[in-house]
């Protein structure tokens, strides 16, 4: 039967993208500001003004031959397969600093969902809500971080890969009540939410068709360096190293999906809390690691400071990448100085100052 082209979507780490290229969605920056809508055939300017806004991949348009397949035969699997492939570039566009490690995080994707198995249970994620299947997926991607930075073989980011999807997936056991209301639980409510832990390592076990590591990360993944943690109290070394980053990870993007809506105060205050708890919670080398590769302000991006002097940031210092440099035009009255004043938050003299939020 003759073939004949269709367009599928593919993402591309922006240094590959190439003028005439047309992307498949809306791509929007950090604060939600339209930046190149859907459908729009790429030129260089839009491309130049995509890296300054700090995009490091776009979903694109690709034309692929295909059989003459009648229409009600369209495999479902594929179809979710590119829903999944474009929230993991959603998840890197909203995390990720440079794109260093774009290309290997949808490699990576790609090819855990070429496994019948996984895409299964990822389905079964997603019926248990929209939320947990975005959760996981932002902490696939932050591990991935994580484990690219490390450099880990193949098959150890595979594994870390698969538990980080996978983490939560002992949800599906718990009554949707707890589920809806997982910020505000009773202690009687919050015993059975933990559970959610050792549902899903029973899950994969009864399934047999996963690596038994996959299933202890899974078990593992709400323990605590110091202790603390659930649902076996483990410490230290007694918790698997994977189990140890899908713990930072999963900290990490509930954090910022906790907010009315992830934006820049959220990120900072993900990374204080990591920061703070590096160490004592979280392994603190690992920590380090993903707070060296996520993004938390852009350059332009207007800010309030602690003063109420509004500025835009103007410089990253990446140390420090939550005490920029900012430059500050207006006074807390919304008047403008008749000179603005540059601001480095590093400097003793601003030692006091932060900022406040930034303004969307
Ligand atoms: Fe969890």
């Amino acid at each position: 039967m003759a073939g004949q082209l269709q367009e599928k979507i593919e993402t591309f780490s922006i240094s590959n993208v190439t003028p005439g290229i047309r992307v498949s969605q809306d791509i929007k920056d950090k604060n939600g500001f339209l930046l190149v809508g859907a459908n729009t055939e790429l030129t260089d300017r839009l491309i130049d003004k995509l890296k300054q806004f700090g995009i490091t991949c776009v979903p694109v348009f690709v034309a692929q031959q295909i059989s003459n397949v009648p229409i009600n035969n369209i495999n479902l699997n594929e179809i979710f397969r590119e829903q999944l492939l474009n929230s993991v570039n959603t998840s890197i566009v909203n995390f990720i600093k440079n794109d260093t490690f774009v290309d290997r995080i949808v490699q990576i994707i790609t090819d855990i969902t070429k496994d019948d198995i996984l895409m299964s249970l990822l389905i079964e994620i997603k019926t248990i809500g929209h939320n947990v299947l975005m959760h996981s997926i932002n902490v696939f991607t932050l591990s991935m971080l994580i484990g690219l930075k490390n450099h880990f073989p193949v098959d150890r980011l595979m594994v870390l890969g698969q538990s980080a999807l996978l983490h939560d997936i002992g949800k599906k056991f718990l009554p949707s009540e707890i589920l809806d209301n997982a910020r505000n639980l009773s202690s009687e409510e919050k015993k059975v939410f933990e559970q959610h832990a050792l549902f899903g390592f029973e899950y994969l076990q009864s399934l047999g068709k996963l690596p038994y590591e996959i299933s202890r990360i899974v078990l593992q993944h709400h323990e605590r360096l110091d202790g603390s943690g659930y649902p076996g109290k483990l410490s230290k070394d007694d918790i698997h190293k994977l189990a140890q980053i899908v713990a930072i990870t999963d900290s990490f993007a509930s954090i910022i999906e906790g907010q009315e809506r992830a934006n820049r105060f959220a990120f900072a205050e993900a990374i204080e809390f990591l920061l703070g708890s590096g160490g004592i919670y979280f392994n603190y080398d690992l920590s380090t690691c993903l707070l060296d590769e996520i993004t938390v302000y852009h350059i332009y991006d207007w800010v309030v400071l602690s003063n109420d002097d509004i500025g835009i940031i103007t410089k990253i210092h990446d140390s420090t990448p939550l005490r920029p440099v900012v430059t500050v035009f207006f006074d807390k009255f919304k008047q403008k100085y008749s000179f603005p004043k540059q601001i480095d938050l590093t400097t003793k003299t601003y030692i006091n100052l932060f900022i406040k939020c930034t303004l969307d």
